[in-house]
């Protein structure tokens, strides 16, 4: 049985209508006839389909039909307004039918049959509203093909693989669409033209396709020849650090040449602006360095009061909590935290954050009541808060284990042992149930976690994951929050500009990708948007290129018998990271496969065939399955 519904596009059975073809008897008048009557639209254009006269190829030859030997040939249908359906399966019947053209209508709806005329060897439906994804069987068994032009239309998904598999391609336009992915490997000798530009693809140009003119990859996110070489993101890398690196020297130089300057009296005096006077003792923290802000703090003076958002908790002022040596843990993009320990000998963690003018103080000080009343095992409780116009800390419970991107991506010592399958499995089932807490009980928000990533998941003494950073979008600066939070990573909003109660659930699926092959998404080290097209490749390199037992972290232990158990996360992974938001997963979905799984393997071994990611191994084995299973039904 299956165990998990399938959410990609899957070849299905397809086979049923095949044998509902058109009775031969019937005159290729009487097919037409038929035919026309499922297109509407077509005003008095096709006036001269008439029964009463010699037929389609006799006499005066109908308009649109093109005839050999007395014989329809070919259908030219364009430029007509015509809407309706195309009923394939009528004309099925005309044995020598080769070319159809339904070129710049106005036809909707999914790409039809057209994969029954199986001696097709040119089809036009470009300039139509065709939409929705084309099977990934839709042009599977057309051996005669030769031109395809379905551009200028609203077709969504990827490129199909019959499409590429296609023997006797020659000319192919997909421009203007929404095609998505990656384009397949085109291996045609003949081919002599391949358009997919203005489509949602990315990823290299296949061979190929490598001397096409260039402007039939344009307004996509591809890379290699005809365009500029993919880089390898560890170039990329490379190249950041370099401008990083260089960008700080010339400011080290520019500094360095200001204090020569104001060193300089008589140069100080024409540069210097007049000293502002410091207010009180309040001090900008921005101009403090962060080592040093700890000692700030302890020097704030009664003005710095905590505001405690639980009630049942002990109470401690900011004074206490940094008297002991506060141990900076680390900076995000918001800035640094601290860990520090209170009198009763409790670790606390203060974070910082410097871009939350978004609301405020009223405002500011209910969300923060409305998170500290969340109560949950796996959501870091947060305890109290401290408000200042410029910056806010937030204080929540220290997790002893750190984080999970700590333990899949920092260098351990030797001897010490990656995170078993248990334990992932733990922490995976840990964060879907503390997310759908979060979806409960903050419904109101779009994105009730926002930042969901594997910094952002705490480990207890027990590895049992607590959810951190999670409902702050409300109060976070935009500009910030687009540039750096986790959400607005989301294909949904590089492409759309829009968020969704789906959002979350595709960093779930980011999460559960890199915790089962301890391979960081390398998106996240880019700001801003347009990162997904590397993301998208990473999801692309963990999934299609390493389908295999290899893609799993080689220092996860524990695997035996739980391969099965592995490969069904892996799937939930993709349903969730899903591009096409309508196609992913809901969160409650999500959940439910993510609790049914084991550490081992069934007895009755799992039957993947209900998935199929991007055909591979898996899809050719289910459709053999499916095809057996159908033909025994009858
Ligand atoms: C048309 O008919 C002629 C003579 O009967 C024949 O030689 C030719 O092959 C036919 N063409 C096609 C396309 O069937
Ligand atoms: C439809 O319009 C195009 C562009 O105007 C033209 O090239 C084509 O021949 C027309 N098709 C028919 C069947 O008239
Ligand atoms: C498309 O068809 C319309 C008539 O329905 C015609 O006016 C227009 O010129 C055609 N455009 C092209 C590009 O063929
Ligand atoms: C589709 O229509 C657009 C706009 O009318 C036109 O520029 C384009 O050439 C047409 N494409 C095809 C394949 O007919
Ligand atoms: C494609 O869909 C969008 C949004 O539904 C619509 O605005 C646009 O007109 C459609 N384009 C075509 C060619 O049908
Ligand atoms: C490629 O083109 C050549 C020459 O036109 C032809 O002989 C050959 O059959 C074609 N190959 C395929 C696979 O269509």
């Amino acid at each position: 049985m299956d165990h998990i519904k399938p959410c990609f596009w899957f070849p299905l059975l397809f086979t049923l209508a095949c044998f509902m073809g058109p009775s031969w008897s019937q005159t290729e008048a009487e097919i037409l006839l038929k035919f026309k009557t499922s297109l509407t639209n077509y005003g008095s254009q096709l006036d001269d389909w008439d029964a009463s006269g010699p037929g389609p190829c006799g006499g005066k030859i109908w308009t649109g039909v093109r005839c050999i030997n007395g014989s329809v040939y070919g259908l030219r249908l364009e430029n007509m307004s015509l809407k309706g359906v195309i009923d394939i399966d009528t004309i099925m019947g005309l044995q020598l039918l080769r070319t159809v053209s339904f070129m710049n209508n106005s036809f909707v709806g999914p790409f039809p049959d057209v994969s029954k005329l199986v001696y097709l060897k040119v089809l036009y439906l470009a300039n139509n509203s065709f939409s929705g994804a084309i099977r990934e069987d839709g042009f599977a068994g057309m051996n005669a093909l030769q031109k395809v032009f379905i551009g200028w239309n609203n077709f969504t998904g990827p490129i199909p693989r019959s499409l590429a598999a296609l023997p006797r391609l020659v000319q192919l336009g997909l421009e203007w669409n929404h095609f998505e992915g990656r384009i397949p490997d085109f291996e045609q000798d003949n081919l002599s033209l391949v358009n997919v530009a203005h489509n949602n693809l990315y990823g290299p140009i296949p061979y190929r396709l490598s001397n096409m003119n260039p402007s039939f990859f344009a307004g996509n996110n591809l890379c290699g020849k005809p365009l500029a070489g993919c880089k390898s993101s560890r170039k990329k890398r490379t190249i950041i650090i370099i401008i990083v690196v260089s960008g700080s020297l010339v400011i080290l130089a520019l500094i360095a040449a200001v204090s020569y300057i104001l060193k300089d009296p008589a140069m100080a005096s024409r540069f210097k602006e007049p000293e502002k006077k410091k207010p009180g003792n309040t001090v900008t923290v921005g101009q403090i360095s962060e080592e040093k802000s700890a000692n700030y703090y302890k020097k704030l003076g009664d003005n710095a009061r905590l505001q405690f958002v639980r009630s049942e908790r002990e109470r401690f002022d900011l004074q206490d909590l940094l008297r002991a040596s506060a141990e900076v843990l680390g900076s995000g993009s918001f800035g640094s935290s601290y860990k520090a320990v209170i009198s009763n000998g409790r670790a606390m963690v203060v974070k910082r954050f410097k871009h939350m003018n978004n609301v405020g103080k009223e405002e500011f000080r209910e969300h923060m009541a409305r998170l500290g009343s969340l109560s949950h095992p796996n959501v870091l409780s947060l305890v109290a808060f401290y408000y200042r116009r410029e910056e806010k800390l937030l204080v929540s419970d220290f997790a002893p284990n750190g984080s999970l991107a700590s333990h899949l991506h920092s260098r351990r010592a030797p001897g010490q042992p990656g995170l078993d399958w248990p334990t992932r499995l733990k922490i995976i089932k840990g964060v879907a149930n503390g997310l759908a807490y979060l979806y409960n009980e903050l419904s109101n928000l779009t994105l009730p976690h926002g930042h969901l990533k594997s910094s952002n998941v705490l480990l207890d003494h027990t590895f049992e994951p607590l959810l951190a950073d999670y409902g702050l979008i409300p109060v976070v600066n935009k500009e910030h929050a687009h540039q750096f939070m986790v959400a607005y990573k989301s294909p949904e909003f590089s492409q759309y500009d829009r968020t969704t109660r789906k959002t979350d659930v595709w960093s779930l699926g980011i999460l559960i990708l890199e915790l089962l092959t301890g391979k960081f998404p390398a998106n996240y080290l880019k700001q801003g948007k347009g990162g997904n097209a590397d993301l998208a490749t990473w999801v692309n390199s963990v999934v299609r290129e390493e389908w295999t037992g290899e893609v799993f972290d080689k220092d996860m232990k524990g695997t035996r018998n739980g391969e099965g158990e592995m490969l069904n996360l892996l799937k939930i992974g993709m349903c969730c990271c899903e591009w096409n938001v309508e196609r992913r997963w809901e969160l409650k979905e999500a959940l439910a496969k993510i609790e049914e799984l084991k550490e081992r393997d069934s007895d009755n071994a799992e039957d993947y065939s209900s998935y199929g990611s991007e055909g591979d191994v898996h899809t050719s084995r289910a459709i053999t399955e499916e095809d057996f299973s159908f033909s025994v039904q009858g």
